[in-house]
């Protein structure tokens, strides 16, 4: 790994190492250096502000390795589990298969199937929403990072553990196990947010959303800008993401395609705006009894025009 590493960190020392995400200065900055040491990293932020494209574009800056002659790109060596409930640990570290444990013998080598986590050999193992999957894996998990080897059915494995770990974990998600605090203690964490501006914003959903029609800039503007209005609204206790922006980017054009048009007009972004923002919200207790996602939504919409968005006070106005 050491060589990994160092070749890794040359790539790392070069100015905005990570292309692929845009803004997230401090975040670039704790993830460069706990990389250049080597050290696991927890990633600690809301779904859709950008996590998975970090770890990845890490894995895009790992050098190819040579393996029997073939080469392997470093985004081939990069290991995506997704934590969940039944995630089993037979599942990342590997099972032990019956019928060729009659034929090999039940201790042989052969007999082991192996999981999901030799692929991240040399690479990046990327676990998303580490905190969803159950105490048993967590357990087998922190024995393999400490010792290297794991005990499966009646014998021990080695496990390579020369690869970068990096985790995700949404801080709200309560519904779900707590990462034991000896794991924790294996991680430094770093921390996301959303887009820090609304001009980063609006550069992420052009880079990385769909462009079927034209959008003119003012009402891509208004859209995000709108988003970024509910983020701040005390009475939405999940939020919306950059998929939500991404998603009103990409829904307003798909409205303008049905009504035979080229442009985006205000309609097409108003006639988008629950489809796209009312499930991906939710309030706090003390504003659900009240009212709805969807009357928020709308509210704050009728509200933010009033402020906002005076050149739109005529359905179907193009500005
Ligand atoms: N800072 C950012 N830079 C570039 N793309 C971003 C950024 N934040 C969010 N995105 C985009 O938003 C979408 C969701 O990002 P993703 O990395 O899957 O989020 P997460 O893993 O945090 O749920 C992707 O299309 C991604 O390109
Ligand atoms: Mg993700």
């Amino acid at each position: 790994m050491a060589s990994t590493i160092e070749e890794l960190g040359k790539k790392l020392l070069e100015k905005d190492a990570f292309k692929q995400v845009l803004g997230q200065g401090e975040a670039k900055k704790q993830l460069c250096s706990a990389l250049l040491t080597g050290r696991h990293v927890l990633i600690l932020g809301n779904p859709g502000i950008g996590k998975t494209t970090l770890a990845k574009n890490i894995a895009e800056l790992l050098p190819d390795m040579n393996s029997k002659g073939k080469k392997i790109k470093g985004i081939h060596r990069f290991v995506r589990v997704q934590g969940s409930p039944d995630l089993t640990v037979e599942d990342l570290l590997g099972d032990i298969d019956p019928i060729k444990a009659l034929k090999f013998g039940p201790l042989s080598k052969e007999a082991f199937t192996h999981g999901k986590i030799f692929k991240a050999d040399q690479g990046i193992l990327f676990f998303d929403e580490l905190n969803r999957c159950p105490e048993k894996l967590q357990n087998a998990l922190l024995q393999v990072l400490q010792e290297g080897y794991a005990t499966i059915g009646s014998y021990d494995v080695d496990f390579p553990t020369n690869f970068i770990f990096i985790a995700t974990m949404n801080p709200e998600d309560s519904s779900t196990e707590k990462i034991s605090d000896v794991l924790l203690d294996r991680f430094d964490v770093v921390y996301m947010d959303y887009p820090e501006s609304l001009e980063i914003e609006k550069e992420i959903v052009e880079n990385n959303g769909k462009e079927l029609v034209a959008v003119d800039d003012k009402l891509l503007t208004l859209m995000i800008h709108f988003v970024r209005v509910l983020r701040e609204d005390k009475r939405i206790e999940k939020k919306p993401s950059v998929r939500a922006s991404l998603g009103l980017y990409e829904r307003s054009q798909g409205n303008a395609l049905l009504a035979g048009r080229k442009n985006v007009n205000f309609k097409d972004v108003k006639d988008a705006v629950l489809s796209v923002l009312a499930h991906r919200i939710q309030l706090r207790p003390s504003a659900k009894y009240a009212m709805s996602p969807s009357d928020i939504i709308q509210e704050t919409f009728n509200d933010f025009l009033r402020s906002e968005g005076k050149e739109y006070k005529e359905e179907g106005d193009v500005p």
